[in-house]
């Protein structure tokens, strides 16, 4: 069974592979020093079957969005600033793609940003997205490409909230 789980000195960290340098730099040499400092927390996909082997991870944090760099509609809503999580890394490894983990992740993003917004408030979900290949796969989800960059997407707390309630 699949479980999701808080990163931890028993999994293997240098056996992950998602193809891409810097995120599995991260994983290896960051994500546990960054936890531990309460800068972020970074969560891993594994299979009881084996469960040291790190099928995927996600890390999420806290941001202070600047509102007026929100679509207007959602700009005029807000004060000047205000919180949102945001989703910092996401990464499958490389024989494991496309067969719905990274969504799977998403969605425990997703379920954690929505406990942060009902015991502190946030106004939604935050990427950025290292290419246009990632923003096309944020979109799919729900996310908004701000307008002054459309590499930083935003998922509205009204949609993420819809999104989990059709799970
Ligand atoms: C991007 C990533 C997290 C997606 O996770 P995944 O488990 O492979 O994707 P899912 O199975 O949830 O979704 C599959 C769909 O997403 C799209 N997709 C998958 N990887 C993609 C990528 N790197 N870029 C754009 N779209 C991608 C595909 O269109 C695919 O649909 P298809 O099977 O109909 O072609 C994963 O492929 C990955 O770790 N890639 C390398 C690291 C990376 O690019 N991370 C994003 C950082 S911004």
């Amino acid at each position: 069974m699949l479980r999701i789980e808080p990163l931890s000195r028993r999994h293997d960290r240098e056996g992950f592979d998602c193809g891409n340098l810097e995120l599995n730099d991260y994983l290896r040499h960051t994500a546990r020093q960054h936890t531990d400092k309460g800068l972020s927390r970074t969560e891993v996909l594994v299979n009881d079957d084996a469960p040291d082997e790190i099928l995927g991870y996600v890390t999420v944090g806290l941001a202070e969005i600047i509102t007026d760099t929100l679509p207007p509609r959602y700009a005029k809503k807000y004060p000047s600033k205000a919180h949102g999580v945001k989703l910092a890394r996401l990464a499958v490894t490389k024989s494991r793609q496309r067969e719905g983990l990274g969504a799977l992740m998403m969605i425990h993003a997703m379920r954690r940003a929505l406990q942060v917004a009902d015991s502190a408030g946030i106004i939604g979900l935050f990427v950025d997205a290292k290419d246009t290949a990632a923003g096309r796969y944020y979109r799919r989800f729900g996310f908004i490409p701000l307008p002054d960059d459309p590499q930083k997407l935003f998922l509205p707390l009204a949609t993420l909230r819809h999104a989990l309630h059709e799970q």
